[in-house]
């Protein structure tokens, strides 16, 4: 999902050298609850606040209620009680400060038909940009996911990597001010996903760009993160938040380091607490 206004400038965006500090959270949870049309308890009320410049990650076993609670966050879907703030203000203010959010689901869901600067070029011709204006930026962007010399080839001549990294190009395009990613490696090879998740951390701290991150990998929320929220199901609901307290930016000498097995160790344990129907807060 990109939020953009037509004619709007796409390569400024608000000061985001620091993470937190004084100003507002991105994002504001306020005992927001979902309960599908089925009657299905997919959320059970959360209160959250995301830091803006956080890489935040939720984790959690199946039907824990992750992508339900991403999509709150996108403004996807509605709660059906309490509600949600984005910069202390509601979606509709979101757009009037000219923010953008933008989401990379598990899938690339790149236009076959369409070369890799053409499925770059999607988000800004969207919202009525022309072409000799978004030229540079999605030129940047396929450059920074290191596509530059496939710009022009078709989806079916790249890998799986190739193609998630042609998303990503995509959401970053906008400039977004918040990106929600589901799972955006978990079909990948751990090989292909160690060396994206490197990319993207390493673009997360460059832009520090608040980002929400749903994966299964427990190695990959630690090496990612500044924060993990492990969720339990039945109802969907937090479980147990883990700050990861190490150091900036991070590189594979982070995931050899006796700290990162620590992190993973724990985070191993209150994933398999959270997964018992017996956890704290269950409908059991
Ligand atoms: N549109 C829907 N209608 C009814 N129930 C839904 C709907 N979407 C999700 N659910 C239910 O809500 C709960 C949370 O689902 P959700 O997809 O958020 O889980 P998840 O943590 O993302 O799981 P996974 O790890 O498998 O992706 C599940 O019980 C699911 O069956
Ligand atoms: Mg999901």
């Amino acid at each position: 999902m990109n939020v953009l206004t037509p004619g709007e400038p796409f390569n400024v965006s608000p000061d985001r050298t620091t993470a937190g500090g004084d100003r507002p959270p991105a994002v504001e949870v306020l005992s927001a609850e979902k309960v599908f049309s089925n009657g299905t308890r997919g959320l059970a009320p959360i209160d959250l606040s995301i830091a803006d410049g956080e890489f935040l990650t939720l984790i959690g076993p199946s039907g824990c209620g992750k992508s339900t609670l991403l999509k709150l966050i996108a403004n996807l879907i509605e709660p059906s009680d309490g509600r949600l703030l984005w910069w202390r203000g509601d979606f509709a203010q979101v757009g009037e400060d000219g923010r953008r959010f933008a989401f990379v689901f598990q899938e690339p869901t790149l236009m076959p038909w369409a070369r890799v600067d053409a499925n770059v070029r999607l988000p800004l011709e969207l919202a009525g940009i022309a072409n000799a204006k978004t030229a540079p930026a999605v030129a940047e962007a396929i450059e920074r996911v290191g596509l530059s010399k496939f710009a022009r080839h078709f989806p079916r001549q790249l890998s799986g990597g190739m193609k998630m990294r042609v998303s990503i190009a995509r959401a970053l395009v906008t400039n977004p001010n918040l990106l929600l990613m589901d799972e955006p490696f978990g079909a990948l090879d751990e090989f292909t996903r160690n060396n994206l998740d490197a990319d993207l951390i390493k673009l997360w701290w460059e832009r520090k760009l608040t980002t929400v991150f749903v994966t299964h990998s427990i190695y990959e929320a630690v090496f990612l993160s500044t924060r993990i929220i492990v969720m339990a199901a039945n109802p969907g609901r937090i479980f147990r938040t883990m700050t990861i307290d190490a150091p900036q930016p991070r590189d594979e000498g982070f995931r050899d380091s006796a700290q990162f097995a620590a992190y993973c160790r724990e985070l191993s344990t209150w994933l398999a607490e959270a997964s018992l129907p017996s956890a704290p807060g269950g409908a059991l």
